[in-house]
């Protein structure tokens, strides 16, 4: 055993150390036999993925300059453009692809489309998608924005299966990033009642309205009649 694991070592895997946990958490239950990523940058996440893949295809506008195993193949464009096309060769081939993590596009549109793409796929029928950031607003629209409920193959959706979290310093400075969310796509899974985690309150919602204060989450929580105004109006 090491006393310094992988997930604790900071550069250059993009996500908070919850997350990391969370996604070898899921990586482990899943072992992927095959897995697609989307938002290679620097290889951190696709490290971890590879280690529990038999085979991972990772796509990103450009390309990662680490060296990588045989069973890890880089696609350097547009998920736009690479993610359709891989998938439609996935579902030629009859595969099934059994985990994703969605990091790629982080504009409204570009994570609607992903999503989109990935929902409609043959490829996409047992699998578990991750997305990242589903605390920043415009990855949340662009994950809202999408039907998740009419899709009768969705078994779940979860968009705060970990927390994310307000920069207190530096240039993200009050702007709400991280978060992971799932979504797990398989027919076969007793479909819950309501597929969104209905039973909690949304906790975006209630962090940006305490960030939106100037006296609130945004400069640490000073104001704790702020916080209990809101938080009473969430309770009810
Ligand atoms: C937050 S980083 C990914 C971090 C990585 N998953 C990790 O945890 O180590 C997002 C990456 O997505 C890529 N990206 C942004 N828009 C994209 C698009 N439309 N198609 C493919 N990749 C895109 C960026 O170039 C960037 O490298």
């Amino acid at each position: 055993m090491s006393a310094n694991p992988e997930i604790f070592r900071i550069e250059p895997w993009q996500m908070s150390f919850g997350e990391r946990a969370a996604l070898e958490g899921i990586l482990a239950q899943v072992k992927p036999r095959l897995a697609v990523e989307i938002g290679t940058a620097e290889g951190g996440s696709l490290s971890r993925i590879a280690a529990h893949s038999e085979e991972v295809h990772s796509i990103d506008l450009v390309r990662c300059p680490a060296p990588q195993p045989e069973h890890v193949e880089l696609h350097v464009g547009d998920s736009r453009r690479l993610l359709p096309e891989l998938l439609e060769r996935f579902a030629s081939e009859g595969r099934v692809v059994d985990f994703v993590l969605v990091d790629g596009d982080h504009a409204r549109e570009g994570v609607r489309q992903d999503l989109i793409d990935l929902l409609a796929s043959p490829a996409i029928s047992a699998t578990v998608i991750v997305m990242h950031d589903t605390l920043n607003g415009l990855v949340r629209a662009g994950i809202t924005d999408v039907d998740f409920a009419s899709n009768p193959a969705v078994a779940f959706v979860e968009l705060d299966f970990v927390g994310g979290y307000m920069a207190r310093t530096g240039p993200f400075a009050g702007q709400l990033w991280g978060g992971l969310g799932v979504a797990v796509v398989d027919a076969d899974t007793e479909r819950r009642p309501g597929i969104y985690n209905d039973y909690l309150h949304d906790a975006y919602g209630m962090i940006r309205e305490l960030g939106g204060s100037p006296t609130g989450a945004a400069d640490g929580g000073r104001s704790p009649a702020l916080l209990g105004r809101v938080l009473d109006r969430w309770r009810h």
